[in-house]
């Protein structure tokens, strides 16, 4: 078992510092493609066989240090008893969007276990094939329930801040409700045998640093220490856009924080130098040429080396526009310039 990934993590030493992508398994791989040619993205979610093979596609094409789970933030949702779709070109959608205490009362906190066996089902097969660590994961509550309220993605999150600053007590009510269902989720997660788990904030950055604390962090503290009453895995906090955020996001419980590109990472190691941390080559970097993308890597492994544990990662989701061929370069290029 190669386990350079959980030592990073735990800030322990490591030969060579690992790496893995956000949304490795994806529509940038012909393999994947060739797999959702033949299922709808939700059916492909719900079948452990097909999750297991497009889990394991970026493992064995790049050599990724870790693998995460095939599934979405959004499917623990679906089981809190709301209609989910995926439209082509369009993202998820909700069409009966949460805007009234009504609304939040006919949501159930689901047992995950009955619930999304095909998760639990996906983690345990996957534990049998692989040889690096398994990282399971969810949405962050604040993430998830801008889907929930504004019906799908949004640019602007009217209907969420409107919430949360005319109805706060609603907002409050709808967050509890999908923080307890996040929480047990994750629970169940690590219990089928993930071995880190990551919590996708992927809106964070629409919050002034007062409103974070006021209306995202809060819930993603209540799961994670929920989290270490179970378990001693690692848990990754990876608040997207986050920068002006990270004095806040610090304070979340996590081992590792997940950075974007927005922020040097050096100087984000000098402000929280007491965790781990994950990140953070632009995704767009993957479209330079080789060799100044194996500069810009190299650099950023410098900027990083004082961290007392350092995941090599995008900042983002890499792209479907990405070439396979690019991110096999910078796979082997964080591994050769890192070895010890
Ligand atoms: O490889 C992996 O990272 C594991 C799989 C994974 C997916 N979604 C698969 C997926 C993970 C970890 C996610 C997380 C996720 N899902 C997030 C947080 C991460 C982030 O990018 O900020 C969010 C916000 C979602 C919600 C979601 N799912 C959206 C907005 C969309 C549509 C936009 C898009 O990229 O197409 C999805 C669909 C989705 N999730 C796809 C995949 C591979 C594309 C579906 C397809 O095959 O058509």
């Amino acid at each position: 078992m190669n386990d350079t990934f959980l030592k990073a993590c735990r800030g322990e030493k490591t030969d060579y510092t690992p790496v893995w992508f956000m949304r490795q398994a994806g529509r940038y791989l012909p393999e994947y493609q060739a797999v959702r040619g033949k299922v709808s993205f939700l059916e492909l979610c719900k079948n452990p066989e097909l999750c297991t093979e497009v889990t394991l596609q970026p493992i064995d094409i790049f050599g990724f240090d870790a693998a995460i789970l095939f599934s979405d933030i959004l499917i623990a949702m679906e089981a809190m008893g709301l209609t989910l779709e995926f439209h082509e070109g369009r993202g998820p959608v909700f069409p009966d969007p949460v805007r009234s205490q009504a609304a939040v009362d006919a949501l159930i906190i689901p047992d995950p276990e009955e619930t999304m066996p095909f998760v639990m089902e996906t983690i345990k097969l996957l534990r049998k094939e692989l040889k690096v660590p398994l990282i399971g994961f969810s949405g962050a509550p604040f993430t998830l329930a801008t889907y929930l309220i504004e019906g799908g993605s949004s640019k602007v999150f009217l209907e969420t801040k409107r919430m949360a600053f005319q109805a706060p007590e609603l907002y409050h009510n709808l967050l509890d409700k999908i923080t307890r269902c996040t929480s047990l989720y994750l629970q169940a997660q690590a219990r089928a045998g993930a071995q880190a788990l990551q919590i996708f904030d992927s809106w964070a950055g629409i919050w002034a640093p007062g409103d974070f604390e006021r209306f995202a962090l809060p819930y993603v503290q209540s799961i994670i220490t929920d989290l270490r009453k179970m378990t001693d895995i690692p848990i990754i906090y990876f608040a997207n856009n986050g920068s002006t955020l990270i004095d806040h996001s610090k304070n979340a419980g996590a081992d590792v924080l997940g950075l974007d590109w927005r922020l040097n990472i050096g100087d984000a190691v000098d402000r929280v130098g007491d965790h781990a941390v994950q990140g953070n080559l632009d995704p767009i970097a993957l479209f330079l040429p080789p060799d100044e993308l194996e500069k810009r890597i190299k650099q950023l492994l410098v900027d990083a080396s004082s961290a007392k544990g350092h995941i090599f990662n995008l900042g983002h989701g890499i792209l479907p526009q990405t070439s396979p061929d690019q991110a096999k370069i910078a796979v082997d290029a964080v591994h050769r310039f890192s070895r010890k």
